[in-house]
């Protein structure tokens, strides 16, 4: 790959790829096989020997799979029947071309992207070939406390909503920008959420996340909201025909709070007429802990609806009015929870690249969608997010993330050596994000 800067990789000794895979990725793993063998009478005993077995099985697996990691041995093919096996399969032999003469592809010398995704695959294979229980969620219960846990925030913001949905005809378009570039950046900062650091962990009023944005904005290191604002205003983004205000697409990431700031966001684009259709795209297995999955967004919507607390519920059935109208669609697909850097997915998943060029704007949440849209790779803070994307560019496209990994682009000369010598985790410790959009012909 001339020209492309190497991928981040736990091979940097000290790096954050290094300190994940050497220290975060096991705990993880211990906690997944704390909570099978937690859950062991209530989803696996109840199907009798086979379940008993199931749970032993799937928990000396997993046991095995830690000892793997930590001892850095070869990444193994995975042997189960599920639709994507083949492809991860060749993922590896892939992974196997770039490595050096004889060495394996393996935990501490590959791309950090590919193994700490490979982890995630690897768990669902301990499911997958344990049957009864083809469909257990190892990180449901965290996703759901986390859900509730924010209940405080989540009654303000869909409060904020209901508010604005109320008084809709009185808004000049100043005041409609002024609306979105609020709940943009409450979409934004809900990434902050992936269940450590999350604005609804601080169960008072004053944790509003509205109240909180003045404050937060000096650490909103690129800030494309305008060029969001105008693709989203001017009926056609540059370049594509005029088929007026049309399809916005979200690639989420993370259940809990973080999901609730985005149906938050796709309602108003909706009632404000900002967009006809929102597409959502979540993960069709658990993923990196917090990722929704079907179950996550459909269940988040209804707990919403039947909240005792007024504008919550009526938020929720507004939501579920949208999803049963077409108006709001989900989606998932295999290409989430691969490997790939997203410059691949139009040689590897033609179909979904496909239905993404229909959008007229998409939001990719968070920080892994933010290292698979660059690969993940030691970009110069300088290089333009154009040239990072390498080609992926569907439809004009913004980046919501705060920053939890080693890569930031789109930066001011000296912006990133600044920020290192002031704060030297500024890249990962989550406190600094990013609004950052990228169009076809805007390079
Ligand atoms: O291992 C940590 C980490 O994987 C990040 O580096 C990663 O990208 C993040 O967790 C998940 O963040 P998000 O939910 O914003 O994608
Ligand atoms: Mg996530």
């Amino acid at each position: 790959l001339r020209g492309v800067p190497q991928s981040l990789s736990a091979k940097f000794v000290g790096s954050f790829a290094y300190l994940t895979v050497r220290d975060r990725l096991p705990t993880i793993l211990t906690k997944v096989i704390d909570t099978i063998h937690r859950n062991k009478n209530k989803f696996f005993e109840e199907h009798g020997e086979e379940g008993v077995q199931a749970e032993k099985r799937a928990i000396s697996f997993l046991s095995k799979l830690r000892n793997e990691l930590q001892t850095d041995k070869p990444v193994l093919a995975l042997t189960d029947d599920g639709e994507d096996t083949d492809v991860w399969n060749q993922y590896l032999q892939r992974q196997q071309a770039l490595m050096d003469e004889q060495e394996p592809p393996s935990w501490f010398k590959s791309p950090w992207l590919y193994v700490e995704c490979y982890m995630y695959r690897r768990i669902q294979e301990s499911i997958l070939l344990n049957p009864p229980i083809c469909a257990f969620d190892a990180f449901r219960e965290a996703k759901t406390q986390s859900y509730f846990e924010s209940q405080q925030a989540t009654m303000a913001i869909c409060t904020y909503l209901q508010g604005l949905n109320k008084n809709r005809n009185e808004f000049s378009e100043e005041q409609l920008l002024n609306q979105f570039l609020t709940l943009l950046q409450v979409s934004l900062w809900g990434n902050k959420c992936d269940l450590s650091i999350s604005a609804g962990q601080e169960n008072s009023q004053k944790s509003s996340p509205v109240d909180a944005l003045g404050e937060l904005k000096p650490y909103i290191l690129v800030d494309d909201s305008s060029s969001v604002w105008s693709v989203l205003t001017s009926g056609a983004a540059p370049g594509r025909s005029a088929t007026g205000r049309g399809r916005v697409d979200i690639v989420l990431d993370n259940a809990g709070f973080e999901l609730v700031t985005d149906l938050v966001l796709a309602d108003f684009l909706v009632a404000s007429g900002l967009a006809k259709q929102v597409h959502f795209h979540g993960k069709s297995m658990p993923w990196f802990v917090s990722d929704a999955t079907r179950e996550d967004f459909h269940w988040t919507v209804k707990q919403t609806m039947a909240a005792n607390h007024r504008w919550m519920s009526k938020s929720g059935a507004q939501w579920h009015r949208y999803l049963k109208d077409g108006t709001w669609r989900y989606h998932d697909h295999p290409f989430w929870t691969l490997p790939h850097e997203f410059s691949e997915m139009a040689a590897d998943a033609p179909d979904l690249y496909a239905a993404l060029q229909t959008a007229d704007l998409i939001f990719f949440k968070g920080d892994l969608n933010y290292r698979k849209l660059t690969g993940d790779r030691h970009w110069a803070h300088t290089e333009t997010f154009a040239r990072a994307l390498r080609g992926f560019q569907p439809a004009p496209l913004c980046s919501l993330r705060t920053l939890k990994a080693n890569v930031q682009v789109g930066l001011q000369p000296n912006q990133g050596e600044n920020l290192t010598a002031q704060e030297p985790q500024w890249m990962t410790s989550g406190v600094y994000a990013v609004i950052q959009f990228s169009s076809p012909l805007r390079e």
